[in-house]
């Protein structure tokens, strides 16, 4: 890869303050400073430095969101705010998309990462990936509705869903339900309350295939997700890393 090129992948630099940098004889590769941004580095052996300090190059990057409402999962829009509004410079130039989508007024667990693949797998019906939210719904749930869920109900006028999960907490009024649904369309949840006439009014996904949302992300902030949580998210795409 160019030294420049890698330098952007890193989101701390533009190709012009990575040309910058290499001018000013900020970037050494290899303990030797270096010259001229189209050298070619071997990027997973090379030790790049920028002012002294390695790189430690990554391919792909996953974050995990607490979505607010209020924010499209989408990386523009000419008339509203997206979850990438929320994140700072650094992880704005790297190519995130969110792997999957939540409501605008949804909140909760959203995965950006510029890995296609393991958005794809994520996605795809064939590996069955279970979604846990948390609905709060505007009447009480009722054992016929757990029953109704487990049995697959009827959406969008004749699809019949996959079985789902559905639990009612104690203490909530019977007005929380927890559900774990392993497709993912369009308004999937909603309609899926609704059509047991409950409508939902709040929404928040708590888990991706098995990875946990991490509580104490406030709405609107994000961590980059551990090594041992992408495999997991990797296991359950179908795919090897
Ligand atoms: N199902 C929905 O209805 N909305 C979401 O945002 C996600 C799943």
């Amino acid at each position: 890869m160019r030294l420049d090129k890698f330098l952007v992948s890193t989101g701390e630099f533009t190709r012009s303050t990575a040309k910058d940098a290499i001018r000013a004889g900020r970037i050494s590769i290899d303990g030797v400073i270096a010259t001229r941004p189209e050298v070619k580095i071997d990027e997973t052996k090379c030790d790049v430095c920028v002012d002294g300090a390695s790189i430690i190059y990554k391919e792909y990057h996953y974050l995990m969101m607490n979505k607010p409402a209020g924010y499209l999962s989408a990386t523009e829009d000419r008339k509203d705010a997206t979850v990438l509004d929320l994140l700072p410079d650094k992880y704005r130039k790297i190519g995130l998309f969110p792997a999957g989508r939540l409501d605008k007024d949804a909140e909760g667990f959203l995965l950006l990462t510029d890995d296609g693949a393991l958005a794809h797998g994520l996605m795809s019906p064939k590996h069955n990936v279970e979604k846990v939210y948390e609905a709060t719904v505007d009447k009480c749930l009722e054992d016929e509705d757990v029953t109704a869920f487990r049995e697959g109900v009827i959406i969008d006028g004749d699809y019949k869903c996959l079985p789902a999960k559905l639990e009612i907490p104690e203490g909530h009024d019977r007005r929380l339900g927890v559900t774990t649904v392993t497709e993912g369309r369009f308004h999937q949840v909603k309609k899926m309350f609704l059509s047991r006439n409950k409508c939902v009014i709040y929404l928040k996904r708590i888990s991706i295939a098995g990875v946990k949302l991490d509580f104490s992300l406030k709405t609107g902030e994000f961590r980059e997700l551990g090594e041992d949580e992408v495999k997991q998210l990797y296991t359950k795409a179908g795919l090897q890393r």
